[in-house]
């Protein structure tokens, strides 16, 4: 078996400030002061600087002067993320690794030991990332592949809900912390406008959804989330998929935007346990990016062609044949051929 270094954090005592809270980023803060306020020896410091140091954070320290921050590490730490993240359960337990297999096998082992719901799993790279339909999925470094666990009070047969519901709470917070024009696409997909190519819309991120249940009760599910932000995409990648760094021309700041996604994917997720689909379905229709569109929707078997025709209250795709036919669907794969023409 390989054992895995990480990084684990949880935040239970708020009123215990870190060293990392203490050293203000470009400001010069006193030796005496830091120790004194963490209550150590200034060897037990020297030892805590040299700690952050090796883990890639840059401090300057001058004899008599003290300490300054000069830079972060490029690295989706815990105590990065935790340090200002809002929300109340989404990401309070975060498991960081270098390196995993999946995400998702890492957190399923948690999530059957029994940690809360909302713990994290992050990897800054994944050498067996998976995807939808057993697809293998493309992690090198400069992405954010994360795997939330929940433990959702529905049905088994609702699951398919959060993904869709997650997919347009990431859909949002990019839009709103990017401002890059963002859509959803049936099932679990998030979509970005690729510049200068004319609406025409990229995937940016993948959702997986795996659980565990009884008949009727969910014991644990955890939600595979794979955001292209700073990677490079493989060139067979590249006709259908975009990252968000080529979409805005800028390198991402993978740490503030993490932290968006997971507070609305906790407020829409709260929304989708608290009030239903109803309003969320509105939403979702309202940023799909398959409306009016002719589709096909394919699963291993079968192969159907049609005009997309909205999403079912249970999540479901509904697809209208040429011989006005409404057929419904619970998985399968939608490839969209552009808007439907008059007298379709
Ligand atoms: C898809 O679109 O097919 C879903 C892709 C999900 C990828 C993420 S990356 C983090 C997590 N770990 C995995 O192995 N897969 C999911």
């Amino acid at each position: 078996m390989r054992i895995h270094k990480f990084t684990t954090h949880v935040n239970r005592d708020k009123t215990k400030k870190p060293l990392l809270a203490l050293l203000k980023p470009g400001k010069v803060v006193s030796g005496e002061w830091l120790a004194s306020r963490l209550n150590i020896s200034r060897q037990a410091l020297n030892k805590q600087i040299a700690g952050l140091r090796k883990k890639g954070y840059s401090i300057q320290a001058t004899q008599r002067v003290g300490y300054k921050l000069l830079a972060l590490p490029n690295q989706l730490f815990p105590e990065l993320i935790s340090a200002t993240l809002a929300g109340q359960f989404v990401g309070r337990r975060i498991f960081h690794f270098p390196e995993l297999d999946s995400t998702q096998t890492k957190a399923k082992e948690l999530a059957s030991r029994g940690h809360p719901e909302g713990t994290l799993v992050i990897a800054e790279e994944q050498t067996a990332g998976r995807g939808r339909m057993g697809r293998s999925w493309v992690s090198g470094k400069g992405g954010i592949w994360f795997s939330l666990i929940l433990r959702p009070q529905m049905s088994p047969q609702n699951v398919p809900l959060l993904a869709l519901t997650l997919s347009l709470a990431i859909a949002k917070a990019i839009e709103e912390k990017l401002q890059v024009p963002t859509g959803v696409k049936w099932p679990n997909d998030v979509m970005a406008e690729v510049p200068g190519k004319g609406k025409k819309f990229k995937k940016i991120c993948g959702i997986l959804t795996e659980m565990s249940a009884e008949t009727e009760r969910v014991d644990w599910v955890v939600t595979g989330i794979g955001i292209n932000a700073n990677n490079p995409l493989p060139k067979e990648l590249q006709e259908t998929g975009v990252t968000l760094s080529e979409a805005t021309g800028l390198e991402i700041d993978r740490v503030s935007l993490l932290q968006a996604v997971l507070e609305k994917a906790e407020a829409y997720y709260c929304r989708l346990m608290n009030k239903g689909f109803a309003l969320l379905r509105k939403e979702y229709l309202a940023k799909s990016i398959l409306k009016n569109q002719s589709v096909t929707v394919s699963n291993e078997k079968e192969r159907f062609e049609g005009t997309f025709s909205g999403i079912g209250q249970d999540g479901s795709l509904i697809l209208l044949t040429r011989s006005r036919e409404q057929i419904s669907f619970h998985s399968g794969d939608v490839t969209h051929c552009g808007k439907v023409r008059a007298g379709r």
